[in-house]
């Protein structure tokens, strides 16, 4: 058994809401492969445990398994947006975000994330940030998302591994990828460590 294989089994077992979404994701939908790996969900859920946000901002929604993740650390006066183009995932997404606790925290926001992004309120300081939408355009998120971000804020970035073929892959995601990691270990604004799970999570705090 590798270190991976250990790391998953080791931990708590998927809440049953989130097994429960992962089925419907898969049978519902063209796309389970889009959703947050059941790890990743998990570390992204004890990070807001950690952190006890009270803003917090997830880029790509799907069926909404990240954002439940998200919702387990919110603080008690927390808002948890999340923004995803396709309405047609909405219906799901209610089905099961009605079922968690924290649903009235949860504001889904329907449209472009740039868009969002740019009419983001100043007051509305982010506190974390799960960015997990369109790769190709990761490093306009990360220009519009970081002057929103409180100081101290943390994002995480989900894919950053591409699957282990970051190195040679071709196509406009994994050179949006491979510009984004290098951007986040050299930029000193910020403080950056990879998390090798699921597909690669990507943590980054601004400064
Ligand atoms: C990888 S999935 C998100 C997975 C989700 N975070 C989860 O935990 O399962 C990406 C989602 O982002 C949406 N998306 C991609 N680009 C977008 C954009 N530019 N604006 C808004 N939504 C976008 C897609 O429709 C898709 O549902």
């Amino acid at each position: 058994m590798d270190l991976h294989d250990f790391a998953k089994q080791q931990g708590s077992a998927e809440p049953t809401l989130l097994t429960a979404l992962r089925r419907a994701s898969w049978q519902r939908t063209r796309h389970g492969r889009l959703m947050t790996d059941v790890h990743t969900g998990q570390v992204i859920s004890m990070v807001t445990r950690m952190v006890r946000p009270k803003t917090v901002l997830e880029l790509g929604t799907f069926t909404g398994y990240g954002t439940l993740c998200l919702a387990e650390g919110l603080a008690e006066d927390g808002t948890l947006h999340t923004v995803e183009r396709n309405d047609e995932l909405f219906a799901l997404q209610d089905e099961f975000w009605k079922q968690h606790k924290r649903y009235n925290a949860i504001v889904r926001h329907h449209g472009q994330v740039a868009d969002v992004l740019a009419a983001w309120p100043l007051e509305h300081a982010i506190d974390l940030a799960y960015i997990d939408a369109d790769k190709q355009g990761v490093n306009e998120q990360l220009d519009a998302l970081l002057p929103l971000m409180v100081p101290g804020g943390w994002m995480l970035f989900d894919n950053t591994w591409w699957d282990g073929t970051l190195e040679h892959a071709k196509g406009p995601k994994p050179d949006a990828l491979r510009a984004l990691n290098t951007r986040l270990a050299q930029d000193d604004r910020l403080h950056t460590v990879v998390l090798p799970i699921g597909d690669g999570l990507t943590v980054a705090r601004k400064i």
